[in-house]
C-alpha cells in the first residue's frame, strides 16, 4: 500500500507520454484568468442564495471569507506541489510521490466528488438558469422535467442535456483554447461586477438586518438549558447563528473550487515558480473580493428568506433593480460562464482517471485514446455518471458531496506537504509554502472545521464512497498497478 512513485520518475513519465510538447505559454495573468474561469459559477450564482436561507442570513459575507481562508492555506500547499512536480494529475499525482499508492488511489477516487459531483451540481444550476430563459421567450418547461424525483419531479432534463453535449464536444477533442476561456472570464467577471454595480443602490439595508440571525440552539447553549454535545447533533447546529455561518462556508466553498485547476496547467507555465502561486492565489482574491461585495448587494437586494430553494436567486434578487430590460443578457452570461465550468470540470475528472488508468490501478479502457487523442471510453462513463447524478439528485446535496469531497483532497494536499518536507527535504522546491509547518496544518485544521459543519448525511456518503473506493482497491487495482509490479 506504501508504493510510492519517485518524482523524478513522475517528470519522466510526463515527458514520454509526450506532455513535454506542451508550449510553455501561460503568463502569470493566464494563468489567474484560467483560476477565475475555473471558480466563477453555480457556487456564486446558486448556492449563495440557499446558504443565505438555510444558514447564515446575510452574514454569508463571513461565510465566503472563511471559506477564502481555508482555500488560501491549501492554495499555499497546492502552489509548493505544482511547482515542484509541475506535471498533470494533480492531488492524485502528489500523493502517489508522498504518501504512497493506496492514498494516492483514495485522493484520485475522492477527486471524483469534485470534478464529476460538482459538473453535475454546475449542469442542475444550469437547468434552472436556461428554464428562466426560455420562460423570457414563452416556452414552458414542465417543473417535473426541471427536478428529480427527491423534490417532486421526474427527472432534470435540461441538466442531463448539457452534459452529453459537453461530454461529446470532449470527445471530438476540445482543446480548451486560452483565447475562449479569457473572453468567458471576461463576460463572467463583468456580468459580477455589472450586478454589484447596479445593484448597489437598490440595497434595503433593513434586509441587512438581523446581520446574523439567532440560532435557538446557541441561545440554549449559553443558558445552560441544553449541551454542547446534543447541540452539536440537533438540527438547530448550522442553522443560523455562529455555526450557521460555518455550515455556509462549508458549503460556499463549492464557490471556490477550481483554483486547483491552475495546478494542473504546471506543465504549461511559461515560470511555474512565480506562476503558480500567482494563478493561484490571485485568483482566489479577486474572487474573494467579488464574492463579498456580490453577496452583500445580494442579501441586500431581496430578504435572505425569500431565497429558500431558490436556485437562481440572482434573477430573483436583481429583479428589485430597474434594470429588469437586462435580465436577459444577465442569464445568457450566466449559461456562458457556468458552460466553461462545466467543460473544465469534465476534463479534470478525465485527466484523473486516465492517470489512474495509466498507472494500472482503473481498467486499461480508461486510458484507451480515441484518433483524436481524447480518452473517449472516460469521458463516455462520466457522461453517464454525472448525468444520473444531474438528472436526479438535489443541488444542495450534490453541492453537500462535492464540498465535503474536496475539502478532503485538499487536506490531504496539506498533510502531503508536511510529510514530502520530511521524507525529502532536499529536493529542490522552486515555490515554498510559507510559514511550515503552520500553514499546512492551519490548512488541515480549516478544512476539518469545515468538513465537521457539513450535515451529517454528507460524511455518511463520503464513508460509503471512500468504502466503495477501498473495495475496488482491494480486488483490482493493488493486484494490476504498474508500481507495484515494477518493485516485484
Ligand atoms: N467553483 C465552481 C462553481 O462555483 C465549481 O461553479
Amino acid at each position: 500500500m506504501l508504493y510510492k512513485k519517485s518524482i523524478p520518475q513522475i517528470i519522466q513519465e510526463a515527458k514520454e507520454s509526450g506532455e513535454h510538447t506542451l508550449k510553455r505559454t501561460l503568463s502569470s495573468t493566464g494563468l489567474v484568468s484560467l483560476g477565475v474561469g475555473a471558480i466563477i459559477g453555480a457556487g456564486l450564482f446558486s448556492l449563495t442564495g440557499i446558504a443565505a436561507a438555510e444558514n447564515a442570513g446575510p452574514a454569508v459575507i463571513l461565510s465566503f471569507i472563511i471559506a477564502a481562508i481555508a482555500c488560501s492555506f491549501a492554495g499555499l500547499c497546492y502552489a509548493e506541489f505544482a511547482s515542484m512536480i509541475p506535471v498533470a494529475g494533480s492531488a492524485y499525482t502528489y500523493s502517489y510521490a508522498t504518501m504512497g499508492e493506496f492514498m494516492a488511489w483514495i485522493i484520485g477516487w475522492d477527486l471524483v466528488l469534485e470534478y464529476a459531483l460538482a459538473s453535475a451540481t454546475v449542469a442542475v444550476s444550469w437547468s434552472h438558469y436556461f428554464n428562466e430563459l426560455l420562460l423570457t421567450f414563452g416556452f414552458i418547461i414542465p417543473p417535473e422535467y426541471l427536478k428529480g424525483p427527491w423534490e417532486g419531479g421526474y427527472i432534470n432534463i435540461p441538466a442531463i442535456i448539457i452534459v452529453c453535449l459537453l461530454s461529446l464536444l470532449l470527445m471530438r477533442g476540445t482543446k480548451e483554447s486560452s483565447t475562449v476561456n479569457n473572453l468567458l472570464v471576461i463576460l463572467k467577471v463583468a456580468v459580477v461586477l455589472i450586478f454589484i454595480v447596479l445593484g448597489w443602490s437598490f440595497i434595503d439595508s433593513s434586509n441587512h438586518v438581523p446581520f446574523i440571525p439567532e440560532n435557538e440552539g446557541e441561545k440554549m447553549v449559553k443558558s445552560g438549558e441544553m449541551g454542547l454535545w446534543s447541540f452539536l447533533n440537533s438540527d438547530y447546529f448550522g442553522q443560523f447563528g455562529i455555526s450557521g455561518i460555518f455550515r455556509a462556508a462549508g458549503i460556499l466553498f463549492f464557490a471556490f473550487i477550481g483554483f486547483d485547476a491552475v495546478s494542473t496547467a504546471a506543465q504549461e507555465a511559461k515560470n511555474p515558480k512565480k506562476g503558480m502561486p500567482i494563478g493561484i492565489i490571485g485568483s482566489l482574491v479577486i474572487c474573494t473580493i467579488l464574492y463579498v461585495l456580490f453577496s452583500y448587494v445580494m442579501t441586500g437586494l431581496e430578504n435572505y428568506k425569500s431565497f429558500e430553494g431558490d436556485a437562481k436567486p440572482v434573477a430573483t434578487a436583481f429583479a428589485n433593480t430597474g434594470y429588469t430590460f437586462l435580465n436577459t443578457a444577465l442569464i445568457v452570461t450566466i449559461l456562458a460562464g457556468y458552460t466553461s465550468v462545466i467543460l473544465v470540470m469534465l476534463l479534470g475528472q478525465s485527466r484523473v482517471f486516465y492517470s489512474m488508468s495509466k498507472d494500472g490501478l482503473l481498467p486499461k479502457m480508461f486510458s484507451d485514446l480515441s484518433k483524436n487523442q481524447t480518452p473517449w471510453k472516460t469521458n463516455a462513463f462520466f457522461m453517464l455518471f454525472v448525468s444520473l447524478f444531474a438528472g436526479f439528485v438535489p443541488i444542495s446535496d450534490l453541492g453537500h458531496m462535492v464540498s465535503i469531497g474536496t475539502l478532503f483532497a485538499f487536506m490531504l494536499v496539506c498533510i502531503g506537504v508536511l510529510v514530502l518536507r520530511k521524507t525529502d527535504p532536499e529536493l529542490e522546491r522552486p515555490f515554498k509554502t510559507p510559514f511550515s509547518p503552520l500553514i499546512p496544518v492551519l490548512g488541515i485544521i480549516v478544512c476539518l472545521i469545515l468538513m465537521i459543519s457539513l450535515p451529517i448525511e454528507s460524511w455518511e456518503r463520503l464513508a460509503i464512497w471512500l468504502v466503495l473506493g477501498f473495495a475496488i482497491y482491494w480486488f483490482y487495482s493493488r493486484k494490476h498497478s504498474k508500481v507495484r509490479k515494477s518493485h516485484r
